[in-house]
């Protein structure tokens, strides 16, 4: 039997891999699997629960997560990225969402993106891409998705503060013990600064396309 395409997308936060995974899936006909939702679907709980991430274990709440929870609206807001990032960090919640994320693509294989992709959850993808921007552009990426007007007159002291928090999200993620956010030996290196969402999809379509033709 053909072994089912997986295609492992991780990066730090707003570089570009949910746009690319949610177009590669659509161009592949693969399902697609924001990881980085589980987190924060752990993460919410919590909130609600009133428990702190920072010392309470979220085992409790990451065992009864289920795909559903993933469509909840209040799970990107800057509350939810804290909570994410600390839960992302326990070990225990790390194990307990493994099998979630293998059960995802084996029927129709999948296009997964997050952090540990590569190196944890499938070591033997198919395709492994990692995803980079500068902290600049991941910035003003990310501040123009919250866009409110883009004419502030501080316009550049609000990119320069959404920069610092990501730069400090991103040294959490990587520095963890568990899982961090790293590059698997194997993966192909993408940096989107100067590419439009079309450059990186056309770019990542010759990737899988080469990588495929050898199997
Ligand atoms: O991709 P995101 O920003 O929605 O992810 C939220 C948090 O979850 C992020 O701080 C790191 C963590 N995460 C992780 O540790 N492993 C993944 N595979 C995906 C996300």
């Amino acid at each position: 039997m053909k072994k089912a395409l997986v295609i492992a997308i991780d990066g730090p936060a707003a570089a570009g891999k949910g746009t690319l995974a949610r177009r590669l899936a659509a161009a592949l006909d693969l399902p697609y699997l924001d990881t980085g939702l589980l987190y924060r679907a752990v993460g919410r709980r919590m909130v609600d629960a009133g428990l702190d991430p920072a010392t309470h274990p979220a085992d409790e709440q990451a065992r009864r997560i289920m795909l559903a929870d993933l469509e909840r609206d209040d799970l990107r807001v800057p509350e939810i990225d804290r909570a994410a990032s600390l839960v992302a960090a326990q070990k225990a919640v790390r194990a307990i969402l493994v099998d979630t994320q293998r059960n995802f693509a084996v029927a129709r294989g999948g296009v997964l993106d997050g952090r540990d992709i590569g190196t944890v959850i499938f070591p033997d993808a198919t395709v492994k891409l990692f995803i980079t921007a500068s902290a600049e552009a991941r910035a003003r990426r990310r501040w123009e998705q919250m866009a409110p007007d883009p004419d502030v007159p501080d316009r550049a002291a609000r990119i320069a503060e959404v920069a610092a928090q990501l730069q400090a999200r991103d040294d959490a993620d990587a520095s963890r013990a568990v899982a961090p956010l790293r590059a698997a030996d194997d993966a192909v290196w993408i940096d989107t600064d100067d590419m439009t969402a079309d450059e990186v999809l056309d770019e990542a379509l010759r990737i899988v396309r080469r990588r495929t033709e050898d199997l």
